[in-house]
C-alpha cells in the first residue's frame, strides 16, 4: 500500500468549457489508476467527472472541480467535489431522476453519475451555485 500511505494534494481543475471536462476527467482516470482502480472503475470514475463537468459548463457557465485521495485504514477512494456559482438546482431529487432535463438532452448526467460513484450528494442554493460531492472506493484486491 506503498501508493497509498504517501501525501496527495488536492488537485484543482477550472472547468469553463468542454475541453476543461475532458481534462478533468482524464485526470480523474489517472488519479484512479495511480491509485490501483481497475479499468472498469477507472472508466466508471471518469465518466461520472465527465458528466458533472458537463453539467458545470452548459449550467452554470464555468466553475471547479477537485480531486483529493481519501484514507480509511488501508482503503483508499477519490473525492470528488465540483463547485459552481450558476443558478443553482430548484428541485434535487427532481434533478436526480432519469429523463429530467431542463437543457432539452437525455437527462441521464446526474442519474448515471450517482450510480458509477459509492457516495453522490448534491447541495444547491437556487441562484447562488451548486456544489456536487461524490466518492469512490477502490474495490479490495483479491489475492
Ligand atoms: N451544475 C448545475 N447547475 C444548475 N443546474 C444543473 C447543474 N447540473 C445539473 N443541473 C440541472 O439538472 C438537470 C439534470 O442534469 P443531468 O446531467 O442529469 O441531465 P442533462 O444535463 O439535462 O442531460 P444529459 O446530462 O443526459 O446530457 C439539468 O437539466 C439541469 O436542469
Ligand atoms: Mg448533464
Amino acid at each position: 500500500m506503498a501508493e497509498v500511505s504517501r501525501l496527495w494534494l488536492p488537485v484543482r481543475i477550472p472547468i469553463r468549457d468542454d475541453t476543461h471536462a475532458v481534462v478533468a476527467a482524464q485526470q480523474g482516470r489517472s488519479l484512479a489508476a495511480q491509485l490501483g482502480f481497475t479499468l472498469v472503475e477507472q472508466t466508471a470514475f471518469s465518466t461520472a467527472i465527465l458528466e458533472i463537468a458537463r453539467n458545470i459548463v452548459k449550467y452554470a457557465g464555468g466553475g471547479d472541480i477537485t480531486l483529493q485521495v481519501v484514507q480509511d485504514g488501508d482503503r483508499a477512494g477519490i473525492v470528488v467535489l465540483a463547485c459552481d456559482e450558476g443558478p443553482g438546482i430548484e428541485d434535487i431529487e427532481l434533478a436526480l431522476k432519469d429523463g429530467f432535463s431542463t437543457g432539452k438532452s437525455l437527462g441521464l448526467g446526474l442519474p448515471g453519475a450517482k450510480r458509477l460513484m459509492d457516495v453522490f450528494e448534491i447541495a444547491s442554493r437556487p441562484g447562488h451555485g451548486t456544489t456536487v460531492a461524490m466518492q469512490k472506493w477502490k474495490r479490495p484486491t483479491s489475492h
